[in-house]
């Protein structure tokens, strides 16, 4: 079937200015710049001094916009995916199309934690293919400073805030061509309890349930996460790899989330190839959950590592809460 040929226009992203080091998280909790670095790869990481998720997405896909030379009142559709949204209600989705001015726009939020780029560039890019929208924005963004438990060191040394952001359009001519050569997505929530926050319980005037200190912040159990996105990350690259019938040689950079630079470690060992095929900027953002691909690809193109319009392949590769993992293989 042909549809409208549908590529990659522009990214932007944002941080908040506020840098947090090491060795000034070393003055909060009981760690230090060498435990820190030599677990997660990390030197810094930029923190919200009161900007919140949609004040930071509208940021990054404003600046998307300005790369790509499209108006906020042409964009169709846009999807921010955050773990982190400003409100319950409405969508931080519905706050960026208003900071945008993107009148036209429909826009709704994806919740798939640190895969949320993944998620979301998949669906987008389904959507493109129906001849009614041309152009679609998908953000992700998150301020996870304000779900970190700043008092419990194995959680608050890893995060970072920002966002991130790329449109995405669809030609007017048919053709078979997209950005999305293939893709490997998956979820597992028999593993949702290993990083969750929140509470489940209902707090009401009809029932008792008082939910605790705890329940504000991320809780995670990161040796079990490492042990199984170390396993399924080599497998779901394999997968988006054969689906696109290509090798790892066709590839010019895998883009991974930006968890923890061990993890990209044992992934690119079980992969049997070297640390220069992936991409890492954790060491300045820590982990900025579903931003950090976008904010990677930004510097990439910064660089001239990445050139838009070159049609060179790439694997963008996530995972996160929910369990949520998955790859997709794109061409620039
Ligand atoms: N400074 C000093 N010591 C520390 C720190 C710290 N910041 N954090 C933990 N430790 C100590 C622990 O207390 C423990 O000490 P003990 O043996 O005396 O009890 C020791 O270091 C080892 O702790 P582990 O938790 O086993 O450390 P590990 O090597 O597993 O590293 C880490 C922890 C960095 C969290 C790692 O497990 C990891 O990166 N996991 C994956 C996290 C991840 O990817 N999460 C997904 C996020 S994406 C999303 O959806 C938001």
């Amino acid at each position: 079937m042909n549809f409208k040929k549908i590529s990659i226009k522009a990214f932007g992203r944002y941080v908040p200015p506020r840098v947090l080091t090491n060795d000034e998280l070393g003055e909060m909790v009981d760690t230090d710049d060498e435990w820190i670095y030599s677990h997660t790869g990390i030197r810094k990481r930029h923190i919200s001094t009161g900007e919140n998720t949609s004040d930071l997405c509208t940021k990054a896909a404003r600046q998307a916009l300005q790369h790509a030379g499209v108006a906020p009142e042409d964009v169709d559709i846009i999807i921010v995916t955050t773990s982190t949204p400003d409100y319950a209600l409405p969508s931080t989705a519905c706050l960026v199309q208003s900071g945008l001015g993107a009148r036209k726009a429909f826009a709704f939020d994806i919740s798939a934690a640190c895969a949320g780029f993944i998620y979301a560039l998949s669906v987008a890019e389904k959507m493109l293919r129906s001849p009614h929208y041309r152009n679609a924005l998908v953000i992700s963004g998150d301020v996870l400073s304000k779900i970190v438990d700043w008092s419990d060191r194995k959680t608050c040394v890893i995060f970072g805030d920002g966002s991130g952001a790329v449109l995405l359009s669809a030609a007017e001519s048919y053709t078979d061509e997209s950005f999305l050569i293939s893709e490997d997505i998956h979820s597992n929530g028999d593993k949702a309890m290993s990083l969750f926050c929140g509470y489940k319980g209902v707090s009401n005037p009809f029932c008792a349930y008082e939910p605790g200190e705890g329940d504000k912040f991320i809780n995670m159990d990161g040796r079990a996460i490492f042990d199984f996105v170390t396993r399924q990350i080599p497998i779901s690259v394999n997968a988006a790899l054969e689906k696109a019938k290509l090798g790892l040689n066709d590839i010019k950079l895998v883009v991974p989330h930006q968890a923890n630079a061990r993890i990209v470690e044992v992934v690119a060992k079980r992969m049997s190839c070297g640390m220069d095929k992936f991409a890492l900027n954790i060491e300045r953002y820590g982990n900025t959950s579903a931003a950090s691909m976008p904010i990677a690809i930004c510097e990439l193109l910064e660089t001239g590592r990445i050139s838009l319009g070159s049609g060179d392949k790439y694997v963008l590769t996530g995972f996160g809460s929910g369990l949520t993992w998955g790859s997709l293989v794109i061409a620039m």
